[in-house]
């Protein structure tokens, strides 16, 4: 376990049910428990029964954490210090652009009383998870026998599956031992989920980000303070590491787990290692903050560049939010940003010149006039 003091501060958080319905609270907060290992575990085991929300039915903007953003203000009585609000994920993107030479983004933006807030913008969300389709769900003429090649959409249930055997509902004092010993028999289900709200800044900007946490390792305490890091878990799965090559791609797969971890303050990544045939072989814990020196350690030891740096991650976002909000500052309407695949730039231009499109729910206009 890793813990880490940082200026990463939790505000508020929120959790959607079983259903997907959203909740003000913590109702969904699980706790890291390791799996129990018998022998290696079917991650494919109870695909047929995973209960998957679709995302794409519904374009949800930012509105649940919006409507955190706007409990949380009226409960203390002031307007959060943000100038960016927006998905740890959308500044997961930002902050990868320097090193992710495949995927593009589409995202709007709007200011609004001081504030950028940006989303995903919903229908290029679709269109491209359909592209990537068309590319990744049918398998290649020729297949390696130790590689075998499986669905996406099973791959994907592996990192749920791990989820469901990794964490309990409740502290490990308050469940039973068949409670734990059971969980590979739960029905999996991503409709639930745990977000925080935290604070944090990167250069000169100050930002207030929402993002899923998969488990707190302890408890989290009553009231988190700015000096308590609370001891998050992030889990993910990855292909076992059994050659220089299997190691270079995980360094790469690494930049991602780093900033999605680094952007919460999540101190510690547990990754389930899996067989190729998606059996769990092995956990490994890993310190967040440790993993850029590591990636270039191995580097200057193999004398090789190191696939990526971590400073030229924060360092790109730095600057491209605050020349974001140079020109977006005191602008009405709506803003693209926009990433084409394969392309190293960022582009940003205004669709709508007044109002704010959908990006702000009238809830939260409302709230914010009085
Ligand atoms: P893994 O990361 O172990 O593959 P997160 O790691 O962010 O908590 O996400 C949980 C799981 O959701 C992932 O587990 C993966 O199974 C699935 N997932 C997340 N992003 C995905 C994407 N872009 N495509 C497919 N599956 C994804
Ligand atoms: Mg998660
Ligand atoms: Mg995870």
């Amino acid at each position: 376990m890793f813990w880490t003091d940082r200026s990463r501060q939790e505000i508020t958080c929120f959790s959607y049910d079983d259903e997907h319905a959203l909740h003000l609270d913590d109702r969904s907060l699980r706790w890291y428990y390791p799996p129990q290992f018998p022998q290696d575990m079917d991650l494919s085991r109870g695909f047929d029964t995973f209960i998957k929300h679709e995302d794409e039915a519904v374009d949800e903007h930012l509105d649940s954490l919006l409507a955190a953003v706007a409990a949380h203000e009226q409960t203390t009585g002031s307007k959060i210090e943000a100038q960016v609000v927006t998905w740890r994920g959308l500044m997961t993107k930002i902050m990868a652009t320097p090193y992710d030479d495949r995927d593009g983004f589409e995202m709007n933006a709007t200011f609004y009383q001081g504030c950028i807030f940006v989303e995903e913008d919903h229908a290029s969300k679709v269109a491209s998870r359909r592209e990537q389709e068309s590319r990744q769900n049918r398998p290649p003429p020729q297949q390696h026998p130790n590689r075998p090649w499986f669905p996406p959409d099973l791959m994907s249930y592996w990192g749920y599956k791990f989820e469901s055997l990794a964490t309990l509902p409740r502290p490990w004092g308050e469940v039973s031992r068949d409670e734990i010993e059971g969980r590979d028999d739960n029905i999996v289900s991503n409709k639930a989920q745990y977000c925080s709200v935290v604070r944090t800044g990167m250069g000169s900007t100050s930002l207030c980000l929402g993002g899923e946490v998969d488990a707190v390792w302890d408890a989290k305490p009553q009231h988190p303070s700015g000096k308590q890091a609370i001891h998050w878990v992030e889990l993910k799965t990855s292909a076992d590491i059994q050659s220089e090559r299997d190691l270079e791609f995980f360094e790469k797969k690494l930049l991602k787990f780093w900033i999605q971890s680094f952007l919460l303050g999540v101190p510690t990544i547990v990754v389930g290692f899996r067989s190729r045939q998606g059996r769990l072989v092995r956990l490994e814990e890993i310190a967040t903050e440790g993993i850029p020196g590591t990636v270039r350690q191995r580097a200057q030891q193999a004398q090789k560049s190191p696939p990526w740096d971590g400073d030229t991650c924060i360092n790109f976002a730095s600057a491209f939010l605050s020349w974001l909000r140079e020109t977006m500052a005191g602008c009405d309407g709506v803003w693209r940003i926009r990433r084409q695949a394969s392309s190293p730039e960022i582009e940003v231009f205004q669709v709508e010149e007044t109002g704010h499109g959908n990006i702000l729910p009238d809830t939260f206009l409302n709230w914010r006039i009085k």
